[in-house]
């Protein structure tokens, strides 16, 4: 059954070859000064940033620029942003990038008016919005967060210890996104699998809710299915543009609010991972990965039907002359083997942790209490124990 909803989603997308094409176009609904964001060396040695300024030239634009937006995007730097735009009477926020960047532009766009502290307001408080937002846009250099289409913006706080996620409303997802595949054939494979994961985990997180029968889930299914087969075949060549267009879009859908349409949805996973990714600035994906494993095979006997339905669907196990528990192990331990055939890491020790930072880690999660299982605190311990 699917529940009421209401679904909107205001973020145009240029997706293709020749998306780039659009730009010029766009540019000439905003004022003549263009705060562009990007990271640290992709964009530059690409010859993106080449491109992308001579188009906002040849728009008559003048360009402010804030550089070297970091993996896990810190508040200092969103705040670096904020100034410029305050000095420049920025009419739009140009993020070339990453989630990072992308998540960033959007910090600075709501933090740029806020007569109060900012990350306070906005992250901890959960604040509405309540002063000007900066319009944002953005072009897709790196894929799985889905940032490009959606209110969210991760920052953290360094002295607080705290990655804090936010999801703003409309007036914040990115005006346009121009997704190219091409971009993404330079992405590192340890970061590709990373996003692959990333988006994997995105569906999962709002598949392993709810029990009822709803073409959500039959959706999440597929992007599943596409995202397992494809990232196979991105491996094998990265240059594929098959594959890599299948896996843009794949995260694009996987938190553009769709596949979360009616899901009650869980996000534990990543509750988690924010608190690890703030001890230890690992790729985001790669700590869903590591947490994930532990996490399902506690959880999965509160919500054995679905764990037995994705092992069939998504591992293709045979169910036959197998208790239900067994079938939905064995799906668990299928993702394992995926996992490690991918080259993606499943040990929190490998990103950084230690064991003192774990109590930490563990005190700093929120529990959310949404999906098949509310972990208490000692249960979040003994997950981080097991993927040490
Ligand atoms: O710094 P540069 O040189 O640009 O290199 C980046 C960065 O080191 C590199 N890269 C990007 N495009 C490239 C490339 N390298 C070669 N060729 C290219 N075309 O990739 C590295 C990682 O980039 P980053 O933007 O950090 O990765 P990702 O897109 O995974 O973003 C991760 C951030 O997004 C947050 C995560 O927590 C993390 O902070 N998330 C945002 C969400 C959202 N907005 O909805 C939801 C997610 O769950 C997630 O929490
Ligand atoms: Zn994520």
């Amino acid at each position: 059954m699917l529940r009421s909803f209401s679904f909107y989603n205001p973020t145009k997308i240029y997706f293709g070859k020749d998306s780039l094409d659009n730009l010029k176009a766009e540019l000439s609904n905003y004022g003549d000064t263009l705060l562009l964001t990007y990271g640290k060396n992709a964009v530059k040695s690409m010859g993106l940033y080449d491109q992308v300024t001579d188009i906002l030239k040849d728009a008559g634009k003048k360009v402010v620029e804030l550089s070297g937006v970091m993996p896990n995007p810190t508040y200092t730097k969103l705040m670096e942003g904020v100034k410029l735009v305050k000095e420049n009477n920025v009419s739009l926020i140009l993020a070339v990038g990453g989630g990072s960047v992308i998540d960033c532009a959007k910090g600075i766009a709501v933090s740029a008016y806020c007569e109060d502290d900012p990350f306070e307001t906005y992250w901890l408080k959960y604040k509405g919005l309540a002063n000007k937002i900066v319009p944002v846009a953005s072009i897709l250099t790196m894929v799985g967060t889905g940032s490009e289409m959606n209110g969210g913006s991760v920052i953290t706080h360094e002295e607080m210890k705290i990655k804090a996620s936010r999801v703003f409303p409309a007036q914040v997802y990115p005006k346009f996104s121009i997704l190219n595949p091409e971009y993404t054939f330079s992405v590192p494979r340890y970061q590709m699998v990373s996003g692959v994961f990333d988006t994997m985990s995105h569906l999962m997180e709002q598949y392993f809710s709810g029990n009822d029968n709803n073409t959500t889930d039959y959706v999440i299914e597929s992007l599943l299915k596409s995202s397992i087969d494809n990232v196979r075949a991105a491996l094998k060549n990265p240059e594929d543009y098959e594959s890599r267009s299948n896996l843009m879009w794949n995260a694009t859908l996987a938190l553009n609010t769709l596949t979360g349409l009616s899901k009650v949805q869980d996000w534990q996973v990543h509750m988690i991972e924010h608190q690890l990714g703030a001890y230890t600035d690992c790729a985001h994906g790669m700590g869903l990965a590591a947490i994930s494993l532990p996490y399902y095979r506690h959880i999965y006997p509160n919500g054995l039907d679905k764990f037995v339905r994705f092992a069939k669907e998504i591992w293709g196990v045979s169910t036959e002359g197998k208790t239900k528990e067994a079938v939905a192990e064995e799906g668990i331990n299928a993702m394992e083997k995926f996992l490690n055939e991918c080259g993606i890491v499943t040990s929190i020790k490998e990103l950084g942790a230690t064991k003192e930072m774990l109590p930490k880690i563990e005190e700093s999660t929120v529990i959310l209490g949404r999906g098949y299982k509310k972990l208490t605190r000692d249960e979040i311990l003994s997950i981080l124990e097991a993927c040490f």
